[in-house]
Formats: structure tokens, sequence, C-alpha cells
């Protein structure tokens, strides 16, 4: 695991967009896994300002985003590909219709997980993928339990998400309980990884990710076996890890 240790949210941002930009511009064509929550959106934001500026160019560039709540639809403001269209895809030059999301119209997970995986072989995997970092170690929403799940699945969601989750709808009762995500195998087999966190409410996670022991009651501790994973946080964030 490579770590850079930011000032602040701001540098994280820029460094992250750093590693991503060069990946688009050494791999016009290539595949980004891509994520959601408040971490990347300053990632996103650099982005968008250097495409603005005609440094970066996303034309040949597939995404395929890690999550979707299940039930809401893309039109919905808290749906995971309006988010995606808000945040970035409206703003840079990719072709939309090579911008895959997990369908959480469809009401049989068996099926829209499915679907999803062969997306992402259809493509020829993921070159990039980004990750945030949920407060109880998740990955997409792979939340913790006992082992890890491989493919792309259908997950309750913990009261601990539904809780960091809830700021973004009007009503407690409106988070979706359920969700599609990549499992941990499908982010496992990324070529290269990019971790973004922030903030000391991630600093106790943060530390058991990096140094604790590998467990599926720590998603994102199963990054400590993967060769090319680059975590990139601020101090606040890094504040219990000992590097
Ligand atoms: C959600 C998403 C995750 C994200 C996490 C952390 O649960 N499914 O992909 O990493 O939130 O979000 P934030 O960056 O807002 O802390």
């Amino acid at each position: 695991m490579r770590v850079y240790k930011t000032k602040n949210y701001e540098e994280m941002s820029r460094k992250a967009a750093h590693i991503i930009a060069s990946q688009v511009t050494l791999n016009p064509d290539c595949v980004l896994g891509l994520a959601t929550g408040s971490t990347p959106v300053g990632t996103y934001k650099n982005l968008i300002e250097w495409y603005e500026k005609g440094d970066l160019d996303f034309s040949g560039v597939t995404s395929c985003n890690l999550d979707e709540y299940k039930g809401l639809s893309p039109e919905n403001d808290q749906s995971y590909r309006y988010f995606m269209n808000h945040n970035l895809f409206d703003h840079v030059n990719i072709d939309k219709t090579h911008t895959y999301v997990p369908n959480g119209l469809e009401p049989d997970s068996e099926k829209a997980c499915g679907q999803y995986e062969e997306i992402i072989r259809a493509q020829g995997g993921i070159d990039l993928q980004l990750l945030g970092l949920g407060h109880n170690g998740h990955i997409g929403f792979n939340e913790p339990a006992d082992e890890f799940p491989k493919a792309t699945h259908c997950v309750d969601l913990t009261d601990s998400t539904i809780q960091a989750n809830k700021r973004f709808f009007e009503n407690e009762s409106d988070v979706p309980r359920q969700a599609y995500t990549m499992g941990i195998g499908t982010i496992m087999s990324a070529k290269k990884i990019l971790v973004v966190v922030s903030g000391t409410d991630k600093a106790e996670i943060l530390n058991k990710v990096i140094n604790g022991p590998i467990t599926p009651q720590v998603p994102a501790s199963i990054l400590q076996l993967h060769p090319d994973v680059t975590i990139v946080a601020d101090e606040d964030a890094l504040s219990k890890t000992k590097l």
C-alpha cells in the first residue's frame, strides 16, 4: 500500500485527481471504477476544471460505478446515477452511454447483479478503481460481514450506513434499506485502486484498514492484499495511523 498524506481535503482531492488524470492521459481508453459519497466530490471538481482547461479528454473513457441504491430511479436526486451525472459526467466529454451504474430499478437482485458483472467483464475489467471509505470500513456498500462477498450483490444496509447517509435525504425513512454493490472480489480485480479519505471521523477506521488484521469485519482491510493500492488521505484522517 502506498499512502500519501496531504495537509487537508483540498490537497487530497488534487492529488487523487492527478492520479486519475495520469491514468486517463496514459490510457485514453481506460475503464475507471468510480465512487460516490462526499469524499470524491473535490476530486471530480479538479477533473472538471482540468477538462475545461483542455488538459483532459474523457471521450474514450468508460466508467463503472461501485454501487446504486435498490429502488431508486436515475432521475431521483439521491440515486448514485444522478450523483455521477451531476458531479462529473454532465461536465466533461465522457460518452454517457459508456458510463455504467448498477440498475437500481431492476427488482430482481440476481438479474441486476449478474448483468452488472457481465458489463464489467465486457469492458475488460477495471483499470483504476476509486474508493471512499465508510465509517465502519465499508467499500462500495460491502458492509462488515462474516465473509468477503465476491461478486456484485444486493446488500441490506447497516444502521451505521443509513445514519451516515440520511443527511442527503429529507427523512431517515426515505433512505433505501438495500443497495446493489460490486463485491470485494470485483473491487480486488481492478488493476489499480485509489482510496480517498478525509477527516478525523475516519481516523480510527483508517488505522484499522492500514495496520489492522485483514477481516471481513473491516471490509477495506482486504486492500492490504492488493498489489497496487494508493491511499490519499489528509492529516486528520491519518491522525491515528502509524506509517
Ligand atoms: C457511501 C458509499 C460509499 C462511500 C461511503 C463514504 O456509503 N456507498 O461508496 O465510500 O458512503 O462516504 P463519504 O465519502 O461521504 O464519507
